[in-house]
């Protein structure tokens, strides 16, 4: 696992940016994977800068998102489907075909969720899946307790994200309970991870899923397992994290690196 720390959200994001931006140029037509939430909004934000200065060409990318709410329509302003179009989709060349969003309004979430997993695997796998961490430590909607091994299904959501999320509706009641997600081995099959993680409260689930045992308590430890993750933290997100100063070490004498 690569750890970087930045000293803001913003250059956080635009580190996270480049990396995808490098995917992107070496494979035009790659697949990415999408995350919502606060935390990748700046991520966005850079990418669109990027295609709207004509350095990044979407027209042959295909995104998956990671998760979906169950029960809100693409129209709800709640939504992820919502989410993606306006902070992201709508400012960019993608084609409509080929944007995937797990379906909060299936009749058949066995089925559909078999089909998301087929469709990912038909376009070619995903290149690089962008994450955030939820204070609980998930991935996605992988709550504490989730397989390492689970794959794209109907999930339940736990009570502190449920909490967390509650920001964003006008009452926590208003705030799903399930939701469609990928899971942590449909996450890991991904051929780059670039999470991201900002803010004092994300501070314990970070040092718990870098420095602490691989659980599926923490479903975001998951990562340590991938051979090609990237995790980009603030200072208030990195605060807990004990071998700190070793991460800043390796940051520093990478340009210097013998090469292979
Ligand atoms: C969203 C997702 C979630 C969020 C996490 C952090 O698609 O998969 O795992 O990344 O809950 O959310 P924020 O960024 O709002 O703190």
């Amino acid at each position: 696992m690569e750890v970087v720390v930045l000293p803001s959200y913003q250059e956080m994001s635009k580190a996270a940016a480049q990396v995808i931006a490098g995917v992107l140029n070496e494979k035009p037509n790659a697949v990415l994977g999408m995350a919502t939430g606060s935390t990748p909004l700046g991520v966005y934000q850079e990418l669109v800068k990027m295609h709207k200065a004509g350095e990044l060409d979407f027209h042959q990318v295909t995104t998956f998102n990671l998760d979906e709410y169950v029960g809100l329509p693409k129209s709800n302003s709640q939504s992820y489907h919502y989410f993606m179009h306006e902070n992201f989709f709508k400012h960019v060349n993608i084609a409509p075909d080929n944007i995937y969003i797990p379906s909060g309004t299936t009749k058949n979430y066995r089925a559909f969720c078999a089909w998301y997993e087929k469709r990912i695997e038909e376009c070619g796998g995903i290149d690089v899946q962008i994450l955030g961490i939820g204070s609980d430590g998930h991935i996605a909607f992988n709550e504490p307790g989730s397989s390492l091994s689970s794959r794209t299904r109907l999930k339940t959501l736990a009570e502190p994200t449920i909490q967390d999320n509650a920001r964003f509706f006008d009452r926590k009641e208003d705030v799903p309970i399930y939701a469609i997600t990928m899971g942590v081995g449909t996450i890991l099959e991904a051929r780059t991870l670039v999470l991201l993680a900002n803010g004092k409260n994300k501070a314990n689930a970070v040092a718990q899923m870098v420095e602490g045992p691989v659980t599926s308590m923490i479903t975001a430890s998951a990562l340590q397992l991938h051979p090609s993750a990237k995790v980009f933290l603030d200072e208030d997100a990195a605060g807990q994290l004990k071998m700190r100063e070793y991460y800043d070490w390796v940051m520093k004498k990478k340009p210097g690196a013998p090469q292979t």
